[in-house]
């Protein structure tokens, strides 16, 4: 079964055809970062207008870059939420009217389910490596941080989310006040590979809680570089320890307790190294996390959600709409 993913949520305009829900034909990612990171951050209005323009190159692209034609491709899977309400229109209204227009089936994935598929891609998991069920999926974008229960395909139990700033958002906001530019996460990543993790940064563990809160830690990277002669390198690497200490810590805890058989890491912080070698190194049980380009946002995981929507009869209507604020579990 070939599916055709659309994902407009945010910055980033894709369109990729996957088949059975693990094969990436084609995977197209056309990024706004060039045009938004002049003003710092993401222009809600300017990203729709961005994906207005793309969407439809995008899309074609995705089509002949997996040698298919519109008869090959079965259904249609489209971010319908969380995101930008703008840009989660564009995506949403072309998938319809292409689905009208070759009758195809539909279905509007969740954003954050679309996060957690990113570990069924053929290029993250090999053929030994089975997805067991219970697993505990760690979700770290720029919106997001959010830890959920999956007992089975669409079966999802929130745990804990973040009270304040998202774990990306926090490096977005670190980036801007050490003027490592935009986006924050990878540039923090670069600027510590150049430091030491030697200031000492508060962490909040809200203990008794699966939630998370990074706006404290904000806080007081901005107090500490009010101080003369604090190395930028160092404020980062100090930064980026904290908030993946508190991911990984929370996290491989909740875990042991829960009993769960696997981790599934997921969202764009999961790109970051340092998260992925700390989480190797201290969960017991085994930890997935899908390649750089498959943790940022891409249509490729949209894709492999709509197929397990498509294999349990999840098919959408006409009058699929946006959610900006959709939730998962
Ligand atoms: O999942 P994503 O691409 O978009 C959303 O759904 O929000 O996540 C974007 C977030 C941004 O905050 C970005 O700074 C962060 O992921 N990010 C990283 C890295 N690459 C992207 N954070 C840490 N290390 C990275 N290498
Ligand atoms: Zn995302």
């Amino acid at each position: 079964m070939k599916i055709l993913g659309i994902e407009t949520s945010c910055d980033e305009t894709a369109a990729a055809v996957v088949e059975d829900g693990i094969e990436i034909v084609s995977n197209v990612v056309a990024s706004q970062i060039d045009i938004h990171s002049r003003y710092g951050g993401i222009v809600p209005e300017v990203a729709s207008r961005q994906h207005l323009l793309t969407i439809i190159p995008v899309i074609d692209r995705a089509i002949s870059e997996a040698g298919v034609t519109w008869q090959d491709i079965d259904g249609i899977a489209v971010t319908y939420g969380p995101g930008l309400a703008g840009s989660l229109l564009v995506g949403v209204n072309v998938a319809k009217a292409i689905a009208l227009a070759k009758q195809l089936p539909i279905t509007g994935v969740n954003h954050l389910e679309a996060h957690i598929y990113a570990n069924w891609l053929s290029s993250s998991l090999d053929e030994e490596s089975q997805v067991g069920f219970p697993c505990l999926c760690l979700i770290v974008s720029g919106g997001h941080s959010d830890l959920v229960l999956m007992k089975g395909h669409g079966q999802f139990e929130k745990l804990g989310r973040t009270r304040d700033d998202a774990a990306g958002e926090a490096l977005d906001k670190a980036a801007r006040i050490l003027n490592l530019g935009y986006p924050g996460g990878p540039a923090i990543e670069q600027a510590s590979s150049l430091g030491k993790p030697c200031l000492s940064l508060p962490r909040a563990w809200l203990k008794g809680s699966h939630d998370f809160s990074f706006s404290g830690l904000k806080t007081a990277l901005w107090r500490l570089v009010q101080r003369d002669g604090i190395s930028v390198a160092d404020a980062a690497a100090s930064f980026q320890l904290a908030v993946v200490d508190v991911l990984v810590t929370k996290t491989v805890k909740a875990a042991r307790e829960l009993q769960v058989k696997q981790i599934l890491l997921s969202g764009g912080v999961a790109a970051n190294k340092l998260l992925t070698e700390r989480f190797l190194n201290s969960s017991q049980v085994p930890v997935f996390v899908p390649p750089p380009h498959l943790c940022t946002d891409n249509a490729a995981m949209v894709a492999a959600c709509g197929y397990h929507h498509f294999q349990t009869g999840q098919i959408s209507n006409y009058d699929l709409d946006v959610v900006p604020s959709l939730s998962l579990g």
